[in-house]
């Protein structure tokens, strides 16, 4: 019998998403400072072993049934290779994923699908080159397409691309999609929360989901369909009569965190149980202090259990958290 991560509301945790880095090749206004984040200490990182542990906990005791990799931006530590590796044996058959801006992964890709990687997400806001180099503040568009072709040549299960809606990305969204559906890999877009590291995102300025399907309207013919699973976080729609879809993850006006499955680990170490909540829960250093395996998952079940019902972002009280996006990967 599995002890799985339950929270007061009935929720039980099986994604695992484990941040690996707060380093990224790009600099999304919605996401990073201009001058990148507070570069974590070496020591403070989990090494290679470590997130092996932990993966192996969460997949084999405590109920994790997928494991996604993100950052910052997970690519930008050269040992991902190893910690894929490390992963597909201690958890066989877990789908093992990541969610990068694939820059420079036009050289990784197969070494990563070789390594056991299934599934790769991959954050795309437009395929206009001077728009992107505004919004990511770096010209990398060409590296960036250029990843999304070698993810699909090698392998991966699944390859989707993200796009986070942004006043200045809605006159593209269309662009965008058609790109997607030429390219033939699925699109979604995501609801801007408040999670950028200046602290400028405002309700006003959000594009909402129904103003990107007025948007995608004028060019496409969008039909309802049902998310892939009940806890997925996208709605999505059939594009043009399908089988090609578009997917809308709309975490701001159409919330999910009532069906919310996931647990997050930060790249120190800490457990978080929602991207709001500040409370962390330390396993790093249980981990260095010599905590046992069964020690590990009290602590983790204990943080999930202390999980907030959902996101507040529309109370009047709300206050983001202190880490951005950048810092807790999505
Ligand atoms: P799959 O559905 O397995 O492909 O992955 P995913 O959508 O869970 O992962 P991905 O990293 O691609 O996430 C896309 C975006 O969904 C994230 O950047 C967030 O904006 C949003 N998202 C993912 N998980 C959560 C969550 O727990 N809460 C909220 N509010 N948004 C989330
Ligand atoms: N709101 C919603 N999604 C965001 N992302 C980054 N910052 C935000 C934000 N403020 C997305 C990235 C990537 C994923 C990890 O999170 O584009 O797809
Ligand atoms: Fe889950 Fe928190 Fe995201 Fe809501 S905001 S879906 S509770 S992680």
């Amino acid at each position: 019998d599995v002890p799985d991560l339950v929270d007061r509301f009935g929720r039980v945790a099986r994604d695992l998403r484990v941040s690996i880095t707060e380093k990224c090749s790009l600099r999304c206004t919605y996401c990073m400072p201009e001058e990148g984040l507070p570069a974590i200490p070496r020591e403070q990182l989990l090494t290679v072993d470590e997130i092996v542990r932990l993966v192996g906990i969460a997949t084999g005791r405590l109920g994790v049934r997928e494991v996604r990799f993100t950052g910052g931006e997970p690519l930008v530590r050269r040992d991902l290779e190893a910690i894929i590796e490390g992963c597909s044996k201690v958890a066989p058959g877990i789908p093992l994923a990541v969610t990068t801006n694939a820059v420079g992964l036009e050289h990784r890709a197969h070494a990563l699908a070789r390594a056991g990687l299934s599934r790769v997400n991959i954050s795309l806001d437009t395929i206009d080159r001077e728009h992107f180099a505004e919004l990511t503040r770096r010209d990398r568009l060409g590296s960036v397409l250029a990843g999304v072709r070698a993810a699909k040549n090698a392998g991966f299960s699944r390859v989707k691309i993200n796009a986070v809606l942004m006043p200045e990305t809605l006159h593209g969204a269309a662009d965008l999609l058609e790109w997607c559906l030429d390219e033939q890999v699925e699109l979604r877009f995501i609801e801007q929360m408040p999670l950028d590291a200046d602290h400028e995102w405002a309700r006003s300025r959000m594009v909402p989901a129904q103003g990107l399907l007025d948007v995608l309207g004028t060019r496409f013919t969008l039909t309802e369909t049902e998310r892939e699973d009940p806890s997925a976080p996208a709605e999505r729609w059939l594009v043009d009569g399908g089988p090609a879809t578009v997917g809308i993850i709309a975490s701001v006006t159409r919330s999910f965190c009532s069906d919310c499955d996931r647990t997050r680990l930060t790249a120190e170490g800490t457990v978080r149980s929602c991207l709001f909540s500040d409370q962390e829960t330390d396993l790093r250093a249980a981990m260095r202090g010599g905590a046992t395996d069964d020690e590990l998952m009290d602590l983790w079940r204990g943080a999930m259990w202390n999980k907030w019902a959902g996101h507040g972002i529309d109370a009047a009280d709300f206050v983001p958290p202190q880490r951005s996006m950048g810092a807790i990967g999505g």
